[in-house]
C-alpha cells in the first residue's frame, strides 16, 4: 500500500485495509458492516444524492445488505421496489408516517396486531390523526367508511389477521381502495407467498422479517415494498427516523428467505391437519384455522390464496385458567410470544401480542382469555400432536 510505506505501527493499525484484489466474486452475499463510505470527492457525492451514480454513503441511508434483501423482496411481491426496516412495526411506522397528515383519517380493519393498532389509534392520535374501523372480509364495509371520510389518506388491513386468521377480501378491498383513490398498506407477515397483493390491487405490502421470512427467530427486522416513487418517500422518513435495519439482520432474512418456499408448503400441510385434530377435540371449544370448511373466510380463503393456507392456527381453551395449564402442559412446544419459527412455538394473543387493547373489543371480535395461538414449525405432525393432545388432556 504506498501511501503507508513509512507509516508508524499506530498509523498501520488504524488505517482500514484496501479490499483484495480479485477476478472472482464470492456467491453467497457477504456481510457489509461498514457505517460509513469512503468516497472519492464532492462531485461523486452530488452524484449519490442526486441518483447520478449507484453507492452507498451512510448505513442509516443504505448498506449493500438491505439493498439486496429489498429487491429480493420486491421481486417476491412483483412490487417496484422496497425498503427494509428496523422490524416489522418500523416498516409500518415508515409508512404510516409517510402517508399520514394532520388532520387526515386512516381506515384500519378492525382486527390488526395490536402494536399496529396503537400506533394508529394512540400514537398517531397525538399528531392530530383520526381513525375508523371496517371489516375486511367485506368490502363495502369499507366503502361506507370511505364515503365518511373525505379526508382518508390510507387503508390498513392484514391478509391474515393476528391472531383469529380472518381473511383479507384483497381484490374487493384493493377495489374500493382505488376508487376513492386512496392507499391500501396490506400486512403479509402471516402469509407469505400464499397469495400476491399487489397483483390483486394493493398499493404497499410490509411484512414482519422477524417472523415467517426470517424463519429462525433470530432476526429483528420489516420491509415494505410497493411502487418505487412512493417507496423512495418512505425510504427517507425511515432514514430520517432512524428505523434502518442492520447488515446481520438483513444477511439472515435473506438466507431465511432461500428455504421459505419449502417451509410454507410444509408447514401449511401440518397446520391443516393439525387443526382438523384440534376441531373435533372435546376440550377445544373452537378452532380458527382458514383451511378447514367451519372458518367464516374459507371460501374466500380457498380462491385467494394457492399452496396452503398458512402455518398459524388459533383455538380456544375455554378461559385463561385452561390455556395456561395447556401452556404448561406443553412438554416440548414453547410458550414463546412470537411467529414463524421453524419450531412450533404457542403464544397467548391477550396477555402479549393484544395486551393492553380494549377488552370489550376484543372480547367482540373473539380474542378471548381462553385463546392460544399456535405457530406451525417443521417437526413430525406426529410428534406435534402427542405433545398438543397431552397437554388438553392436563388441561
Ligand atoms: C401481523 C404482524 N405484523 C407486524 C408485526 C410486528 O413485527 P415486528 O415484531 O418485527 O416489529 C407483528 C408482530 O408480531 C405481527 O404479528
Amino acid at each position: 500500500m504506498p501511501h503507508d510505506a513509512s507509516a508508524s505501527d499506530a498509523t498501520r493499525c488504524a488505517r482500514a485495509p484496501e479490499s483484495p484484489r480479485s477476478i472472482s466474486e464470492p456467491l453467497a452475499p457477504p456481510i457489509q458492516l461498514s457505517s460509513v463510505y469512503r468516497i472519492a470527492g464532492l462531485d461523486e457525492v452530488d452524484a449519490l444524492f442526486e441518483g447520478r451514480a449507484d453507492g452507498f454513503f451512510y448505513a442509516r441511508d443504505g448498506h449493500p445488505n438491505a439493498a439486496q434483501l429489498a429487491d429480493k423482496l420486491a421481486k417476491l411481491e412483483r412490487a417496484e421496489a422496497g425498503v427494509v426496516c428496523a422490524s416489522g412495526m418500523g416498516a409500518i411506522a415508515a409508512s404510516v408516517l409517510t402517508l399520514a397528515e394532520q388532520g387526515g383519517r386512516i381506515l384500519v380493519s378492525e382486527e390488526l396486531y395490536g402494536k399496529t393498532t396503537t400506533l394508529i389509534a394512540r400514537e398517531l392520535a397525538r399528531f392530530g390523526v383520526t381513525h375508523d374501523l371496517f371489516d375486511p372480509s367485506k368490502p363495502e364495509t369499507l366503502r361506507r367508511a370511505l364515503a365518511d371520510a373525505p379526508d382518508a389518506r390510507l387503508v390498513v388491513a392484514e391478509t391474515l389477521s393476528n391472531p383469529l386468521l380472518r381473511v383479507c377480501d384483497l381484490e374487493g378491498i384493493g377495489a374500493v381502495a382505488r376508487e376513492a383513490d386512496v392507499p391500501l398498506l396490506i400486512d403479509h407477515t402471516f402469509a407469505p407467498l400464499l397469495c400476491k397483493p399487489i397483483a390483486m390491487g394493493t398499493t404497499l405490502v410490509v411484512h414482519s422479517l422477524t417472523k415467517l421470512i426470517g424463519g429462525h427467530a433470530d432476526v429483528t427486522l420489516g420491509a415494505v415494498v410497493g411502487p418505487r416513487e412512493l417507496i423512495d418517500r418512505i425510504h427517507a422518513v425511515a432514514s430520517t427516523f432512524g428505523q434502518t435495519g442492520s447488515a446481520f439482520d438483513c444477511w439472515l432474512a435473506m438466507r431465511g428467505a432461500v428455504t421459505l418456499p419449502l417451509r410454507v408448503e410444509r408447514t401449511s400441510r401440518t397446520a391443516l391437519e393439525l387443526a382438523r385434530r384440534l376441531e373435533v377435540h372435546p376440550k377445544v371449544l373452537r378452532t380458527s384455522y382458514p383451511g378447514l370448511p367451519s372458518h367464516p373466510d374459507h371460501t374466500l380463503a380457498k380462491r385467494q390464496f394457492s399452496g396452503g393456507f398458512g402455518a398459524m392456527i388459533s383455538f380456544d381453551a375455554g378461559g385463561r385458567e385452561q390455556a395456561d395449564r395447556i401452556i404448561r402442559g406443553l412438554r416440548a412446544i414453547p410458550f414463546a410470544p412470537s411467529l414463524g419459527d421453524a419450531q412450533t412455538t404457542v403464544s397467548h394473543p391477550c396477555t402479549t401480542s393484544h395486551r393492553g387493547q380494549d377488552p370489550a373489543v376484543l372480547g367482540r371480535l373473539g380474542v378471548t382469555p381462553g385463546l392460544i395461538r399456535v405457530s406451525v414449525g417443521l417437526e413430525d405432525v406426529e410428534d406435534l400432536w402427542e405433545d398438543l393432545a397431552q397437554a388438553l388432556e392436563f388441561a
